[in-house]
């Protein structure tokens, strides 16, 4: 008789598990628009020039395999701070913001909520419509999860005066789950005006802003895409955020990501690095080497970046550009459904406002995989597979179809 013989078995993960199911359809026609991952014009996934440039430069270096700190490569720290919060950021220089390297942006979402769950039945409210794996990162981690109100569905649009009404009834010392851009899985985020009424709000409640900021050059580019947090920052409030060079970068198996804490002091940061490394050392000891050294390589050499950037724009201009011809194709069938609303997106994701029937639907009879709360990667779609998902997501919406 085993020892876990009474452990319950639950379901495979929403996102992480639709590989395994994608790879096992024999649909000659299937198409993945599941796991957030940038995929090319030939639906392949890519490892950017200067990624290539960077692993080739390092090999040359022969470098060590020695642990890094507890809290990882001290360069790559700096230089994805001035990344996140700009390069002249007082808080950088001066110490008042902790951070450290982690194990992608999951590993910083793990790491900041196990610190804030020091503080006993802490709550963090995420929103309503969230990226799945929040909720159990937290729930994991000790914090008490509840949510917000966000996106009005029928709308297909942000609501913000019930997103403001629900921040005015949180408690203070509470936590909020914010993204920083390109929100996961809705595609819609705050203007920079609602991010400032949201600041007030915020601050007015004396809760604690937490960023996930995952998709930084995905909307707009580096600097706008910042401009929340960086805003945030400016105001003056204590605030985590999570960030993940894992889009950005595509260094998604690297998994690399920073944890940063801000506060107004230095010697209160010190204190919150104390308490991190702790964790750190007693979840993995210290972070791996490799994905940080590829990113401070980039980084470090003025023309890496530039070409970085190149890429970069080229893989959101991709994405940009797949989700406009989504939304003209599906409006050439479309009868009496507007599908204009998903212009408003931004980011690798679209919500198509399709129900979960639908989402079953489509991957039983075409054979396109997505996550049950109807979420598409766009960036798997291409010139190949366009008229193929049109025609099944318009054929799952029959009376919109044009007789
Ligand atoms: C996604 O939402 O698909 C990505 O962020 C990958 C993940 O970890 O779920």
């Amino acid at each position: 008789m085993s020892f876990f013989a009474s452990v319950p078995a639950l379901p495979d993960d929403p996102i992480f598990g639709l590989p395994a199911l994608f790879a096992a359809d024999p649909h000659p026609k299937k198409v993945n628009l599941g796991i957030g991952v940038y995929k090319d014009a030939d639906g392949k996934t890519i490892v950017l020039n200067v990624v290539r440039k960077a692993e080739e430069l390092l090999l040359k270096q022969n470098l060590d395999k020695d642990y890094l700190f507890i809290d990882g490569n001290q360069k790559y720290i700096q230089q994805s701070l001035e990344l996140i919060f700009g390069k002249n950021c007082p808080g950088i220089e001066s110490k008042e913001i902790y951070a450290a390297q982690t194990v992608g942006g999951t590993g910083s979402l793990r790491l900041g909520s196990e610190f804030l769950a020091q503080e006993p039945s802490r709550t963090i409210f995420i929103s309503e419509f969230t990226w799945p794996n929040h909720k159990p990162i937290f729930l994991r981690a000790g914090l008490v999860v509840e949510n917000y109100d966000y996106y009005d569905h029928k709308a297909h649009k942000l609501d913000f005066p019930k997103f403001c009404k629900s921040i005015q009834s949180i408690n203070p010392g509470s936590v909020i789950m914010l993204q920083a851009c390109c929100h996961n899985p809705t595609g819609i985020d705050p203007t920079f005006e609602q991010w400032k009424e949201l600041s007030d709000l915020i601050k007015k409640q004396k809760i604690i802003p937490f960023f996930d900021f995952a998709y930084q050059g995905f909307s707009e580019d580096l600097e706008k895409d910042a401009k929340a947090v960086r805003y945030f920052y400016e105001q003056g409030h204590e605030m985590l955020v999570s960030y993940s060079f894992s889009k950005n970068f595509g260094l998604y198996g690297e998994r690399v990501g920073l944890l940063a804490v801000v506060t107004h002091d230095a010697a209160v940061a010190k204190k919150v690095g104390s308490q991190v490394k702790q964790i750190i050392r007693g979840m993995y000891s210290n972070p791996p080497l490799q994905g940080a050294r590829i990113v401070s390589t980039v980084l470090q050499s003025p023309e890496l970046t530039k070409e970085w950037l190149e890429e970069l724009k080229d893989m959101r201009t991709r994405v940009q550009d797949m989700r406009e011809t989504l939304v003209a194709n599906l409006m050439v069938g479309a009868k009496h459904h507007d599908f204009t609303f998903l212009n408003r997106q931004k980011g690798l994701f679209s919500f198509c406002g399709l129900s979960h029937e639908q989402v079953m639907h489509l991957k039983k009879e075409f054979g396109i995989y997505m996550p049950d709360n109807g979420r598409i990667n766009v960036a798997g779609l291409n010139p190949y597979n366009m008229d193929y998902v049109v025609k099944s997501i318009l054929s799952v919406f029959p009376s919109t179809l044009k007789t």
